[in-house]
């Protein structure tokens, strides 16, 4: 399994990691009541062109004046050119980063962190399980696979929101509804009237599902509570722990590893994580 990406950082900052670069939204999308779709294209043509980054991995956004914070890169590596962030409006920098308009600059250092092992899971059948905003992370890697469909078995994709009006990115998931290339299964604790899809929680749509335990990788992302839950059920359906990968939200400050704010167990989330596998985690203190 190859996990050498994990430490390479290939920060536009070069010898700084600490600058951040400025970038112009190029547009906005009202996601939810809570959340909104940037795109963001940084401007230094040199530094647009050396920014790679794997799914999963992650920037520090800086709103000028306010401060700065982690935030999962939305978009597909495979569109190059400019990155998009589903941005939940909870605070400082997201509340002010929600006031701007297209056209404003912002700032962005990374990407960092190690992401889903992309490379490793191609030839396998894939799992994907997101609860509320932890579909922003997964997104770039359903993207990026349906992008590179051909190299993947059979994908499929457990997304589980509160009620109807919080579910992300409806209107792409409403256009894939009927594709028989992913199988796509949406469910809220809470329907109304406008909702057809499953309800109750993203665990119990694993009795809808079957997995081949031999050659399928799965990639969870959602709230802390629900991962000790999906991967229960990951485990009755005898997936192996390291094909088992989920992405960890820790506060963090620095985004390189100096500042040890997102210490868990002996490693940092930013530059350890945020992807870990499940046997990693199960040796980490109080990962799960
Ligand atoms: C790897 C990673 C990826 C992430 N990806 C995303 C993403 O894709 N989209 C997204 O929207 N968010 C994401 N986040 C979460 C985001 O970074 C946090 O919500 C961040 O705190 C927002 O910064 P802020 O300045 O807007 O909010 P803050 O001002 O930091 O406030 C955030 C919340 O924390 C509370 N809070 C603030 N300070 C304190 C304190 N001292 N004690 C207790 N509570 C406090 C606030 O009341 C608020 O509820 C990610 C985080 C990580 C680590
Ligand atoms: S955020 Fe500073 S060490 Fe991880």
């Amino acid at each position: 399994m190859n996990l050498t990406h994990a430490h390479e950082c290939r920060c536009p900052s070069g010898e700084n990691p600490y600058r951040p670069w400025p970038a112009r939204i190029t547009s906005i999308r009202d996601l939810t009541d809570k959340e909104k779709l940037f795109e963001l294209r940084l401007i230094d043509p040199g530094v647009r062109e050396a920014f790679n980054f794997h799914s999963g991995q992650f920037v520090e956004l800086s709103i000028f004046g306010v401060g700065e914070a982690p935030v999962s890169i939305s978009s597909a590596p495979s569109k190059q050119g400019f990155i998009e962030l589903c941005i939940r409006k909870a605070g400082d920098v997201t509340g002010a980063m929600h006031a701007k308009q297209c056209g404003d600059i912002v700032g962005l250092r990374g990407p960092f962190g190690r992401g889903f092992p992309f490379e490793d899971m191609k030839g396998h059948d894939i799992l994907l399980v997101a609860g509320g905003l932890g579909i922003a992370p997964l997104k770039s890697l359903i993207n990026h696979i349906h992008d590179e469909r051909h190299e993947f078995g059979k994908v499929t994709i457990l997304y589980g929101s509160r009620n109807p009006s919080e579910v992300l990115f409806r209107y792409q998931f409403d256009m894939w509804k009927h594709r028989d290339d992913f199988d796509l299964i949406l469910t809220v604790d809470q329907p109304d009237d406008t909702w057809d899809g499953e309800t109750g929680l993203v665990t119990k749509l694993f009795d809808r599902i079957d997995v081949d335990p031999d050659n399928t990788f799965g990639a969870v992302c959602g709230p802390p509570v629900m991962y000790k839950y999906v991967i229960d059920e990951m485990r009755k359906k005898e997936m192996d722990v390291d094909r088992i990968y989920m992405s960890f939200e820790r506060r963090m400050k620095c985004g390189i590893g100096k500042c040890g704010h997102c210490g868990v167990g002996h490693q940092y989330t930013c530059i350890d994580g945020p992807v870990f596998n499940y046997w990693e985690a199960m040796n980490l203190q109080g990962a799960i």
